[in-house]
């Protein structure tokens, strides 16, 4: 069966093509970063800590791939992408081998995702890993799925994918997708 995370890549996979203008909206360890760069053809990448984009301009240069990566919280999205957004990929919590106390936010993710919500194109994706065993993640997880809830049937699809017999907290993954053609 496939984990959360590669169902997460996968979903994005399947609408994404050389013309896609996609959004890492948690670039992190650059994993998220370098998927994207390869299926997409102009890559936006936020982070609020500098190591992240330390450690993915590695990862993606060890790829011989690019990407615009943004020093900037998600929140800010808006300022730095002025098209059309295909796909995005959230995967919150902390950034591994850094400051765990450094997570991302109820407030911000939230932020982020309803300014990615108005710019996607239709058909477009968001996949969004919610990792929330740590301090605040409960909170965080909450108001999510309060949110993307209530985002109207007639408008979205909105879908969740998770473990339900593993112990502690597993990361689970919340899909959506932008319904309607273009006119
Ligand atoms: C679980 S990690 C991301 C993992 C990453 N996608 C990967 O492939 O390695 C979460 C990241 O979100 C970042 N973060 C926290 N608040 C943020 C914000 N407001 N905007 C953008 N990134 C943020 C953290 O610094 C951390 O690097």
């Amino acid at each position: 069966m496939k984990k959360p995370l590669a169902m997460a890549h996968d979903f994005l996979a399947e609408v994404l093509t050389p013309d896609s203008v996609v959004v890492d909206a948690t670039m992190g360890q650059g994993f998220d970063t370098v998927f994207l760069a390869k299926k997409a053809g102009k890559v936006y990448a936020f982070d609020v800590q500098k190591q992240a984009l330390v450690w993915t301009q590695e990862r993606l240069a060890r790829e011989n791939l690019v990407a615009n990566l943004i020093h900037a919280g998600h929140e800010q999205v808006a300022d730095y992408v002025k098209e059309k957004i295909d796909g995005a990929i959230f995967n919150l919590g902390y950034l591994p081998r850094a400051d765990k106390s450094l997570t991302t936010q109820p407030k911000t993710t939230l932020l982020a995702l309803e300014q990615i919500l108005e710019c996607l194109s239709f058909g477009g994706r968001i996949s969004i890993m919610v990792y929330y065993g740590h301090e605040g993640g409960q909170r965080e997880k909450d108001s999510l799925l309060d949110f993307v809830s209530r985002l109207p049937q007639k408008d979205f699809a909105v879908m969740s994918y998770q473990a339900l017999n593993q112990i502690n907290q597993p990361p689970f993954l919340i899909m959506i997708e932008k319904l309607g053609k273009a006119k």
